[in-house]
This record gives structure tokens, C-alpha cells and sequence, in this order.
């Protein structure tokens, strides 16, 4: 990195996956005094929940306009004391196959694309023909495993990458986890801790490369023994959210809206990671698929995001992590 603290703030900076996070990690950028491109990613296939919820490929393009409502509904809803006036005019919107080239003018790029080992692959390598010699990249996901993310890729990608996970929603939760690959420069993390503790107000842990990191593995392996009580115990969602929310202390943090306000299938994908890469026969046990979540997700009812999830009346605000 060649530089010694303190560092020069960020000023540029880019998101890739205009999602839940994405549109959010962008505001809170912008929010910073950051300049932020968002793209997108035009979809090219259907996952197997959309097809089999019956949607087709010309329905996917209403999701990236749907997070770019819930970027400007984002807008609107913030606190004169948290985010000034301007900070939405930093935000441009675009998406990766028109505005790549654009990356070469970032300092930071943080990829929030959906949470598969594949789909990121194939992301890191378009980001890394784009950026700019120098430029950090950093991985939003909630668990994949970041060496395997940046096999493939050329020394001096890999030197300025790591994993830096922003918890949900990313302007209330306090927390960043970095995690470092095999070939991130150690000067980087010092960089990246210094960028969101002082330019960004988070607090920061460095985690070990592990499935779901330190959070997730715990946060997750909750929610799912929360969900096996409920079946065995026979209660309902709005009982097990009585019982999970303002009664222990999280008003916002049920278990059911809490996984609504994650989503479903990027909650799947969290519980598959820690079941296919545990080395530990007790915890892949705890880690099985739950049929009600699955259930949900096959018809599409993924949470807010698509407007139903345990819960139809949505847009309440909450606070999580995946
Ligand atoms: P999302 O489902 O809201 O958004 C996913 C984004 O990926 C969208 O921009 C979509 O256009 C893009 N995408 C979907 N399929 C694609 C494909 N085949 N190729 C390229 N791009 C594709 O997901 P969300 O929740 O924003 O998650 C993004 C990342 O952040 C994931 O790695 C997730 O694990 C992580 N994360 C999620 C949290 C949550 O509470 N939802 C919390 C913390 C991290």
C-alpha cells in the first residue's frame, strides 16, 4: 500500500449489486461524503425459486427497478441528523454491463452481489478488468469463503482484496467484519479498519476465513434452533415473535421479521454454506435446510424485498444480519 496512517479519506468509491445491501452500503457511502457509482448486475438466467414461482427473465429487470425505489424510498427516510440533504445527489445508478469501464476512476469497490461462490467468480473477474491499479476491492458476502473468491485472479487483485461484511440495515448496524484472504496486503486491512471506523462510525472485528465468519455462524445457528423449537413446541410465527422480539429485549429483531428483512434465499444460502463446508458433523447436522423456509422461497416469497415473506405487511424497519 506504501502509505502510513493516518490515510487519505476515500473520496470515489463503487457498489456492484444494487440489492437489499448494495442500495444500502451506497447510501451509507454517500452518507460518508463518498462519490458512489451503484450498478447493478442485468440478470441472465432465473434462479431455480423464480422459475419455479413461475416468473420469466423479462420480470427480472422490475427487481433492479424495485432497488432502485428502495434506494430513493432509502432517501427519503433518513433522519435530518443521520444523512445531510446532498449526500442522494453523490449516488449515480448504472449498471455493470454499460458503466464497467467507470470503475477504473474508484478508489474502493465493494462487490454485494447474491450470495453464490460462482456468481461472485465471474463479478471479481469483470471487476478485475476494469479497476484501476491500487484500487481496494472488498466482498460483501456473508460467509463464502474469500480465497476461493479470488482464485484466478492476478497478484495485485488479490494483494488489495478482502472481505468486509456489512451488516443489515448497513447504516444502524454498528459492526464490519474484515477478513482477509491468503494474499491480502496486512497493510490493507489496517486501511480498510481505518475506513470504516473513522469515515464510516463502525466498529470493526477481523474474522479468520471461516463458513459465515464469527456473526453468522452464531446469529444463524439462533434463528435455526429457533425454528426447530417452533416445530417441535408447535407454536406460530407471531408467537415465536412475541416470544424472540420486544420481550428479549429486540424490538425490531424477531425472528421471522428479522429473517424477512435478511431474505430467504440469501438466508438459504448462509445455512448451505455452513453445511457443505463444516467440518463438523454437529454443526451440519444444525444446519439442514428448514422445509418452512424452503417452502417460502419456492414461491418466491423471498421477504421485503418481494413484498412477502412469513409477512405480507412489509417495509417496517429492523435490524439483522446475513
Ligand atoms: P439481494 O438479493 O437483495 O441482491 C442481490 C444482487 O445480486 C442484486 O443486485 C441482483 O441483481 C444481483 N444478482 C442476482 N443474481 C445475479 C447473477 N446471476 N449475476 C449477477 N448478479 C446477480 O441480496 P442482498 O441481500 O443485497 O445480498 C448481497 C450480498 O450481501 C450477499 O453476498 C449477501 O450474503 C450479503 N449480505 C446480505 C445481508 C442481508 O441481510 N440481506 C446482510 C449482510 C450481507
Amino acid at each position: 500500500m506504501g502509505g502510513s496512517t493516518p490515510f487519505a479519506p476515500i473520496r470515489r468509491a463503487a457498489v456492484i449489486g444494487a440489492g437489499v445491501m448494495g442500495a444500502g452500503i451506497a447510501a451509507h457511502l454517500a452518507n460518508a461524503g463518498m462519490k458512489v457509482l451503484l450498478l447493478d448486475v442485468p440478470p441472465t438466467a432465473l434462479t431455480p425459486e423464480e422459475a419455479q414461482a413461475g416468473l420469466t427473465l423479462a420480470d427480472k429487470p422490475v427487481r433492479n427497478r424495485l432497488a432502485a425505489k428502495a434506494l430513493a424510498a432509502l432517501t427519503k427516510r433518513q433522519p435530518q441528523a443521520l444523512y445531510d440533504n446532498a449526500y442522494a445527489a453523490r449516488i449515480t445508478a448504472g449498471n455493470l454491463e454499460d458503466d464497467g469501464a467507470k470503475l477504473g476512476d474508484v478508489e474502493w469497490i465493494v462487490e454485494a452481489v447474491v450470495e453464490r461462490l460462482d456468481v461472485k467468480q465471474a463479478v471479481l473477474e469483470r471487476i478485475e478488468a476494469a479497476r484501476g491499479a491500487g484500487t481496494i476491492v472488498t466482498t460483501n458476502t456473508s460467509g463464502l469463503s474469500v480465497a476461493a473468491m479470488a482464485e484466478g485472479r492476478g497478484e495485485s487483485f488479490r494483494n488489495y482484496f478482502a472481505g468486509a461484511h456489512f451488516f443489515n440495515p448497513p447504516r444502524h448496524m454498528k459492526l464490519v467484519e474484515l477478513v482477509p484472504g491468503p494474499d491480502t496486503d496486512p497493510e490493507l486491512l489496517v486501511r480498510l479498519a481505518d475506513i470504516c471506523h473513522r469515515q464510516l462510525g463502525k466498529g470493526v472485528v477481523v474474522a479468520k476465513d471461516t463458513p459465515n465468519f464469527i456473526a453468522n455462524r452464531i446469529g444463524t445457528y439462533g434463528m435455526l434452533v429457533t425454528i426447530h423449537a417452533m416445530r417441535r413446541y408447535g407454536l406460530t410465527v407471531d408467537e415465536v415473535d412475541a416470544l424472540t422480539g420486544p420481550a428479549m429485549g429486540r424490538p425490531k429483531t424477531a425472528t421471522f421479521r428479522m429473517l424477512d428483512l435478511v431474505g430467504l434465499d440469501t438466508l438459504l444460502h448462509v445455512v448451505d454454506n455452513v453445511r457443505e463446508r463444516s467440518d463438523d458433523e454437529q454443526e451440519r447436522a444444525a444446519f439442514a435446510r428448514p422445509p418452512e423456509l424452503e417452502a417460502l422461497a419456492a414461491r418466491g416469497w423471498l421477504g421485503e424485498k418481494t413484498g412477502q415473506g412469513f409477512y405480507r405487511k412489509l417495509g417496517r424497519q429492523g435490524a439483522g444480519s446475513a
